[in-house]
């Protein structure tokens, strides 16, 4: 009964992919771009940085001169089907014609054809190569340096030229905050396993290997807010490893740096500690769906706003609650695994360093919004976000870790505080 909505529904779908293939054909170059909504957040076509754009233009190269392979093949053989078919029953049982080696006019055409068609593939991919594997000689003098180092599932970047006394280099997670206009040489490192380094608008893959230094570099082309990602399977939360790159004008950068620099922010000092009772009143948190995003909106529209309305104070902050989640962050052991400057008890170095969290427009390596309701979720139940995550499996798991709902308000409370 349903055969003749079927075939009518797959007719439809076949036009539609032809009509996608042959749109797809078109693409380079044309400014159908953002139809295709090529533009998303990890285009590698919608670039903003003279390494991507150098990656995008050897595609282009690429594309083109298969392009013209296609067609000339594709005709060669429509016209070898259309001419030589069999036309009548007599054709069909015809013995075949004299069996010839060949022509060597069409072979040697052939050869020198395929010739031509790499050297106009290899010649900017060899210049795309030296180009793309190191800060080019004229700028390295202004080149920045930073380490970026690959955990599952997240990422450490340190800033070497900023030094904090009895601290080492500046440290982040997740998030990469750069000039822009300036080449970013960026040191690559692995603590565990195999990762990979990519910012599509802005450069990459390279791997990050363990024992192994590997080097990329690149450059915002004006400030943005870029979206990064894993690109070598590492494991279970692979797919949710991601970063982000923010580019700022040199002075806004300079001001960051700054701000960093400083041990975390004691928001109250001298807060008295909320009470048991005084946190009793927070009702469960929200149950989340298995897949449901932690993109929240805050960060769609105008990303680069969104995340400096994080580097300030929220006004609403309650100073009890804070107080009660820096003692938690001590008692729940989180303090054993990250640190936070400024909190004598929070040492640790298998997760990310958390002194300035609060000022962060991502957590989870990346894959939520740091919004309160996001953070409380990811510390509610970290292995529903991140399966496989560290925090769960040698934290939460050995040392039966369970916090109420008050004590996921007090830690949210406290960690937003942090800018
Ligand atoms: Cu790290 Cu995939």
């Amino acid at each position: 009964m349903r055969w003749p909505i079927l075939s009518a529904k797959s007719t439809a779908l076949r036009a539609k992919t032809a009509i996608a293939l042959a749109g797809a054909a078109l693409l380079p170059g044309c400014s159908w771009i953002r139809a295709f909504d090529l533009n998303g957040h990890q285009s590698t076509i919608d670039v903003e940085g003279p390494v991507a754009r150098t990656q995008t233009n050897l595609f282009y190269v690429t594309c083109w001169v298969t392009l013209v392979l296609f067609i000339i093949v594709g005709a060669v053989l429509a016209y070898a089907m259309v001419r030589f078919r069999a036309k009548t029953e007599a054709d069909e049982h015809a013995v075949p014609p004299p069996q010839g080696h060949g022509n060597p006019l069409v072979e040697v055409g052939l050869i020198s054809g395929a010739v031509l068609a790499l050297v106009i593939i290899a010649v900017p991919t060899v210049k795309g190569i030296f180009y793309t594997y190191d800060v080019p000689e004229v700028q390295k003098g202004e080149a920045y340096q930073v380490t970026a180092t690959g955990y599952q599932w997240w990422f450490k970047f340190e800033y070497p030229a900023e030094q904090i006394a009895g601290h080492g280099a500046l440290t982040t997670g997740n998030e990469l905050v750069i000039p822009a206009g300036r080449p970013i040489h960026i040191n690559l490192r692995s603590m565990d396993v195999m990762h990979s380094f990519w910012v599509p608008k802005l450069a990459g893959k390279v791997d990050m290997i363990p024992n192994r230094a590997n080097l990329l570099w690149l450059e915002a082309e004006h400030p943005g807010y870029y979206w990064g990602q894993c690109a070598e399977f590492c494991g279970e939360s692979h797919a949710v490893m991601r970063f982000r790159v923010i580019a700022l004008a040199p002075s806004e950068f300079n001001a960051w740096l700054n701000s960093q620099m400083a041990p975390a922010r004691d928001a109250h000092p001298g807060a008295q500690p909320a009470t048991a009772e005084a946190t009793a009143q927070f009702a469960s948190v929200r149950s989340f769906g298995q897949n449901e995003t932690g993109a929240t909106g805050a960060f769609e529209v105008s990303p680069l706003d969104a995340w400096r309305r994080k580097q300030l104070p929220d006004s609403n902050e309650d100073p009890a609650l804070i107080a009660r989640g820096r003692e938690l962050f001590s008692e729940k052991t989180c303090s054993t695994c990250h640190t936070i400057r400024g909190n004598p008890s929070a040492v640790g170095i298998v997760g990310p360093e958390l002194t300035h969290v609060g000022s962060r427009s991502s957590i989870a390596g990346g894959l939520l919004d740091n919004t309160p309701e996001q953070l409380r979720r990811w510390i509610h139940n970290p292995e529903a976000v991140k399966p496989g995550n560290k925090m769960w499996v040698t934290g939460y798991v050995p040392n039966h870790i369970t916090l109420s709902a008050g004590d996921e308000v007090c830690l949210v409370s406290y960690l937003e505080s942090l800018k």
